[in-house]
């Protein structure tokens, strides 16, 4: 008897179904050591459709943590969900221990959770440092004793003109402090809306899309940033479509399909995973990777039920020789996605 689905010998050793960032084992849901987030039953729907339905999720304190999964998955819905800027259908979470349902999204920010937009929200008419002024929180002015005392808010003026200066350097946007936001390249928009989310002295930053429309040379920069947030002791959850940033900066990886978590683990094993890999991560992972079909999802379930390792191989098994088919992407050869790490890593 021939057995035609034979694993590739070149699969390296299981990884373990431990992770140090983990408290019991790793797999969809799982708890952390040190949670800054834990989210519960959190569903939102839109008419018939379901965009999030997330049983659990804790996202660790201190790491950066990547939340992936195809256009549609609910990955901006969660995020939205979480800040306050939408409200669920059901669910409950919380941030620091403290429960965020029904906390509107300025108030989320004033505990420490901030958030950028994957279309960014600088405001064109305002100059870069009216934008970043606009971050800060605490506004002493904004309350109506201290606005009457100007001492107050004078001194609270400065330390926040005197924190966007500091940033503006930091993210090298000092120049254009007196421009005005709309005319600011692309990534240099990016840029503001991270220094302006910093305004605030958050503890966690989340960052839809950081990478996105920005040109390529500022792509080392924007991940120098972003590593620089954990340097400096916050924790960072960013959705992100490009691969080489989720490889190369992130702690811990959180895939979503359809809604769901469906698989999470350190990125060496998450971009191991055959389902995964052929979801997302071929050749048109920075496109617009449409919805997945069921029978991808179930295997992302069955992988991720086996502790996010390796799957023994759905591709292999289907491989022809005839080539790659993007619409089909169990067809892709197995030495598609380390082809394209060694590309990136090239880059
Ligand atoms: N305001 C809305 N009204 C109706 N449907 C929405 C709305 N926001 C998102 N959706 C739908 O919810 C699903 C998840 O969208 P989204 O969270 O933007 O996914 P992702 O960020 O993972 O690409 C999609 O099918 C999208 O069309
Ligand atoms: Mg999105």
């Amino acid at each position: 008897m021939s057995d035609t689905t034979t694993p590739q010998a070149t699969s390296p050793a299981t990884p373990p179904a431990t992770h140090a960032l983990v408290d019991g084992p790793v797999g969809p849901g799982c708890k952390k050591v040190d949670p800054i987030v834990v989210a519960d039953g959190v569903i939102r729907q839109f008419g018939g459709l379901t965009a999030v339905d997330v049983e659990h999720v804790e996202i660790p304190r201190g790491m950066i943590t990547a939340l992936i999964g195809p256009n549609g998955a609910g990955k901006t819905t969660f995020f939205n969900l979480l800040t306050g800027f939408d409200r669920p259908n059901k669910g409950a979470w919380s941030f620091e221990g403290q429960s965020l349902a029904h906390v509107p999204s300025h108030k989320v920010a004033r505990r420490g959770m901030v958030r950028t937009f994957q279309l960014t929200k600088s405001l064109g008419r305002l100059t870069v440092l009216q934008n970043m002024l606009l971050g800060a929180r605490d506004q002493r002015g904004e309350g109506l004793f201290a606005a009457l005392v100007k001492p107050l808010w004078k001194a609270q003026e400065e330390a926040n003109t005197a924190r966007a200066d500091n940033l503006l350097a930091r993210f090298k946007l000092d120049e254009k402090r007196e421009d005005y936001a709309a005319s600011l390249s692309g990534g240099q928009r990016k840029l503001l809306e991270m220094a302006r989310a910093l305004m605030s002295e958050p503890t966690l930053v989340m960052l839809d899309e950081p990478m996105a429309g920005v040109n390529p040379a500022l792509t080392q920069s924007l991940l120098d940033h972003v590593r620089g947030l954990k340097d400096d002791g916050m924790t960072v959850l960013f959705v992100e479509h490009d691969m080489h940033m989720v490889r190369h900066i992130s702690d811990w990886v959180i895939v979503m399909a359809e809604g769901k978590v469906v698989a999470e683990g350190p990125p060496e094993t998450i971009m191991q995973n055959k389902a995964v890999v052929d979801a997302y991560l071929g050749a048109h992972h920075d496109t617009d990777l449409g919805t997945l079909t069921n029978q991808q999802v179930e295997q992302i379930h069955e992988d991720a039920d086996a502790g996010a390792t390796v799957a023994p191989d759905a591709t292999a098994r289907r491989t022809t020789g005839r080539g790659a088919s993007v619409a089909q992407p169990t067809d892709a050869p197995p030495a598609r996605a380390t082809d394209a790490d060694d590309q990136e890593a090239q880059r």
